[in-house]
């Protein structure tokens, strides 16, 4: 994954909050500098620090033999990285005026959803009837070949093993409350409109290789 992770001269890896590729004001109006700035600069790096934190400690306590810790850790492992994991994806999914989805995406787009309208119906409907904090997320499905419109609680609950997250929405009320207050079905109509689908196209290519 681009930009979110390194490792140091000895091989350590340390995972690492990737830029956004615009400016803090680019999405706007749809999503306010203000918004976009607290979300990347307070929540998105707050997994990440969760993220290497809990690594540590998991390490720290696998090499004193404590398995229970390391069991109490994994949850905490799952949240870290969901939530890293789809910010990442997330930002990146979004662009000023947003794009058209053409080749291999537009086909299975008309073959498992029948338009790209109908694609935009379910996935906003999943992310607005997400239970509290979660996200909305549309997923290649490797074993039939297929594009799926899935929710995930929180950052990690929910998730089908082997499906490959391609356009992830956000509706955590982070993502949104200052510009939107409680109208997350508002929110999720307009950042229909600023779907980058070039890249979400880009991402399902590297997906089926
Ligand atoms: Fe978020």
């Amino acid at each position: 994954m681009l930009d979110a992770a390194k490792r140091d001269a000895e091989g350590k890896l340390e995972y690492t909050l990737p830029p956004l590729p615009y400016a803090y004001d680019a999405l706007e109006p749809v999503i306010s500098k203000t918004q976009l700035e607290l979300h990347h600069d307070k929540h998105h790096v707050a997994y990440v620090a969760g993220l290497n934190k809990t690594l540590a400690a998991i390490d720290a306590a696998a090499r004193a033999g404590d398995t229970a810790a390391v069991k109490a850790l994994s949850a905490d492992l799952a949240f870290h990285y969901g939530g890293h994991v789809l910010h990442t994806l997330y930002w990146p999914s979004l662009k000023p005026g947003g794009s058209a989805p053409t080749d291999n995406l537009a086909a299975m787009i008309e073959r498992d959803f029948g338009s790209l309208e109908n694609l935009k119906k379910w996935l906003s409907a999943a992310a607005v009837a997400v239970a509290g904090s979660g996200w909305a997320v549309l997923a290649y499905e490797p074993v039939g070949q297929r594009l799926v419109v899935m929710q995930t609680e929180i950052h990690n609950n929910l998730v089908g093993w082997g499906m490959v997250p391609l356009l992830p929405v956000d509706v955590w009320e982070h993502a949104y409350y200052l510009d939107y207050q409680n109208r997350r079905a508002d929110y999720v109509a307009k950042l229909m409109d600023i779907v980058d689908w070039q890249a979400v196209g880009a991402r399902l290519a590297a997906a089926q290789k």
